[in-house]
């Protein structure tokens, strides 16, 4: 296991950052190519992004519906933010979680970091109340992909009844252009 990695609980001071690291980043292009969000509407603004990752996700207040995180790496005489990963629960059945990932920019890829991040994350989880977690990369995205299939993802079919009744609808189709999403899935 690479300890460099540690994952600190995300304040409200750092939504600005996290919003900059994945709409502003040098694989931000990319991302919004793939993404059937940007590709309708452009960049989302910062007002958006606050709507989509509401106060809980930086404040801790309810667990059960998600949480932020920002992932440092720490080495000796260096602790350095490096990214943002989150889980998100509300839309989902009791013991389901959603994972999302986005490190700062490429420089911090294809070294473990994320892949660290995504296992930290998982475990803490699974300590909890938390027995299935699922995460929706676009199958273009192969860094992506490989690496949460090295955190022990696997690719599954999409599975309609994890999602609560109400919010299956709006989170069906994913995120990806053409509804071209990979299924990810990890139990405890
Ligand atoms: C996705 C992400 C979190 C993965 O974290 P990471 O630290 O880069 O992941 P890792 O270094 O452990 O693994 C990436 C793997 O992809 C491989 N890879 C990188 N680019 C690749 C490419 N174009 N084609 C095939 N494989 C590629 C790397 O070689 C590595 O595999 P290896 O360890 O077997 O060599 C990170 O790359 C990231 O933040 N990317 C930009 C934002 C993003 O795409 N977020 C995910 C949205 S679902």
């Amino acid at each position: 296991m690479n300890n460099s990695i540690q994952l600190k609980p995300a304040g409200f001071e750092d939504r600005i950052k996290a919003y900059e690291w994945l709409y502003y980043s040098d694989f931000s292009s990319y991302l919004i190519e793939l993404s059937v969000e940007t590709s309708e509407g452009g960049i989302p603004t910062l007002s958006q992004f606050k709507e989509d990752y509401e106060f809980f996700f930086f404040d801790g207040s309810r667990p059960e519906k998600g949480r932020a995180y920002l992932i440092i790496l720490r080495e000796p005489n260096l602790k350095e933010e490096i990214g943002f990963i989150t889980y998100t629960a509300f839309h989902l059945k009791e013991g389901i979680a959603e994972i999302d990932i986005w490190l700062k920019n490429l420089e911090y890829a294809g070294k473990g970091y994320g892949t660290e991040a995504v296992k930290i994350l998982a475990h803490k989880l699974f300590d909890e109340k938390y027995h299935t977690l699922i995460i929706r990369p676009c199958k273009e995205n192969l860094r992506a992909v490989i690496s949460y299939k090295k955190a022990g993802f696997q690719v599954t079919s999409f599975q309609p009844d994890y999602y609560k009744k109400e919010y299956l609808h709006q989170f069906a189709e994913g995120d990806c252009k053409d509804g071209d999403d990979l299924f990810m899935v990890l139990k405890k």
